[in-house]
C-alpha cells in the first residue's frame, strides 16, 4: 500500500522484471520523488500508476489492486482468495 497525494494505491510486492520482491527487507522500500525503486536491479516505478519509468522492465507495470475506504478500514479487492 502506498499513500500518494490524497489517495492510496495497492500494488503486489512483485517486480514485473523477474518477479522478485520490491523491498530490500520486509516492508522496507526504496522511494524517491514519487517513485518506488525495486531493490533487486533498480527498476523505477511511478507511485501513482505503478508504471516502470526506468530500468529493465520499462513500460511494464506493477500489479495494482482496487481498494476503497469503508468505515475507516481499507478494503482491498484481491483477484482471488489467498491460499
Ligand atoms: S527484479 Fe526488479 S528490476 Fe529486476
Amino acid at each position: 500500500m502506498i499513500r500518494c497525494g490524497g489517495t492510496v494505491q495497492v500494488y503486489n510486492n512483485r517486480c514485473p522484471h523477474q518477479g522478485r520482491r520490491l523491498d530490500y527487507a520486509p516492508d522496507r522500500f526504496l522511494t524517491k520523488d514519487g517513485t518506488l525503486v525495486c531493490a533487486a536491479h533498480g527498476a523505477v516505478f511511478g507511485m501513482a500508476d505503478g508504471e516502470c519509468l526506468q530500468g529493465p522492465c520499462r513500460g511494464e507495470s506493477l500489479t495494482a489492486y482496487g481498494c476503497q475506504w469503508q468505515d475507516g478500514v481499507l478494503r482491498i479487492e484481491w483477484p482471488e482468495p489467498l491460499a
